[in-house]
């Protein structure tokens, strides 16, 4: 078997402690430990039975393999601590895992003759014994020096992962996803939970009651992808359903009504996109999400972009009115006995 490389951490939090464990497990060698407090980096310094240092660059030094694990603000200043006190030599590969930054936060070493690479594992370590149990199968964004990707792609498969391999310049998009996977999944998940609590229910009722429906949908997207896997009333062009949603949120408080709405926006270019409405029946059900209704009351229009109009972007009537022409199957409701919309 090939002689894995020695490894320094820098940086002893969830993610340096769940690398360093992992990597030991996979006959990569420890050499160091150190942190912002010397009682992490002795913490993990023990698990992996290696030495705790005082100074990041006294660890790093002998290392071929340098994690700086820090938190994000802190990688720029370390990795130029370790340049500035002979931490970096010629050849030896440093690295930083975070998804928000390029590896030319970590210009310094460079200087130094070390190569830079960052190291996104596209997942989320919320303590140590999750990310351990994670991080195989996990995807991982590469960047940086070359010289340094076929030591990273080598990790990667240590670990049981993927890779994809990214431009510096693309990392705050490729971030930006991540973020919206992640991070507002949950906010998405308490958005529901949270209107189920309005209606008494526990948060841990909500969460039983939603998981196998966010569970079905998860295993649909993996099954068929995002488009085919939408269901409910955008997909269906039900214009009337969605004004009651509109309708009934107005109780809540003005975040909810306006992620209930912006992300009813967006899906309605999901449902265009695998044709389960027209451009028209988009562009009336993006009205409702819009509140035209409303706005046009006080004597205004409202724009939507030509392609979800259904005409070209410099005709006037790109300026969107309710009207009995353009409205098709969404708006049925006008219909109802009462007459005008249900308010
Ligand atoms: N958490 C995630 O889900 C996740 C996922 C992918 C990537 N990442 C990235 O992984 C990196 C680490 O994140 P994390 O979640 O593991 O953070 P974390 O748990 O907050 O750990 C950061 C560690 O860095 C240490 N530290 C802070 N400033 C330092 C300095 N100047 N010198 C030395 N050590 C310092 C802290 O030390 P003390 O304990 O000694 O105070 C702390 O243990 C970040 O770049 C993050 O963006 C995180």
């Amino acid at each position: 078997m090939k002689r894995k490389p020695s490894f320094a951490v820098i940086g002893a939090g969830k993610v340096g402690s769940a690398l360093g464990l992992l990597l030991k497990e996979r006959g990569y060698r420890p050499v160091g430990v150190a942190s912002r407090s010397m009682s992490s980096a002795q913490k993990l310094a023990e698990q992996l039975e290696t030495r705790a240092f005082h100074q990041p660059a006294a660890a790093a030094r002998a290392a071929e393999l340098v994690f700086i694990t820090t938190t994000d603000r802190e990688i720029g200043p370390t990795a130029s601590l370790i340049a500035r006190q002979g931490g970096c030599y010629s050849g030896q590969i440093v690295v930083h895992t975070s998804g928000a930054l390029a590896s030319n936060i970590m210009e310094p070493v460079r200087q130094q003759g070390a190569w830079a690479v960052s190291v996104h594992p596209l997942q989320s370590f919320a303590n140590v014994a999750g990310a351990r149990e994670n991080l195989p199968g996990s995807c991982f964004a590469l960047e940086g020096d070359e010289q340094a990707l076929p030591a990273a792609q080598e990790l990667v498969k240590d670990l049981q992962g993927q890779y994809f391999v990214i431009k510096a310049e693309d990392k705050p998009l490729y971030h930006a996803a991540a973020v919206v996977a992640s991070n507002y999944l949950v906010s998405l998940i308490h958005l529901s939970s949270s209107i189920y609590q309005e209606l008494g229910l526990s948060e841990k009722q909500s969460l039983d009651a939603l998981f196998p429906l966010i569970q079905g949908t998860l295993n649909n997207i993996a099954r068929v992808g995002t488009t085919a896997a939408l269901t409910g009333p955008v997909a269906r062009g039900d214009g009337a359903t969605l004004l009651r949603h509109m309708q009934a949120l107005k109780g809540m408080d003005w975040r909810t009504q306006q992620a209930y709405s912006r992300l009813g926006l967006y899906t309605v270019k999901v449902a265009m996109e695998n044709g389960s409405i027209t451009a028209n029946e988009g562009a009336a059900l993006s009205n409702i999400f819009m509140e035209v209704d409303q706005i046009e009351q006080k004597g205004n229009h409202c724009r939507l972009p030509a392609n979800e109009t259904g005409r070209t972007a410099d005709s006037h009537v790109n300026r969107l009115r309710l009207s009995h022409g353009h409205i098709g199957r969404c708006f049925r409701y006008r219909r109802h006995p009462g007459g005008g919309l249900p308010r």
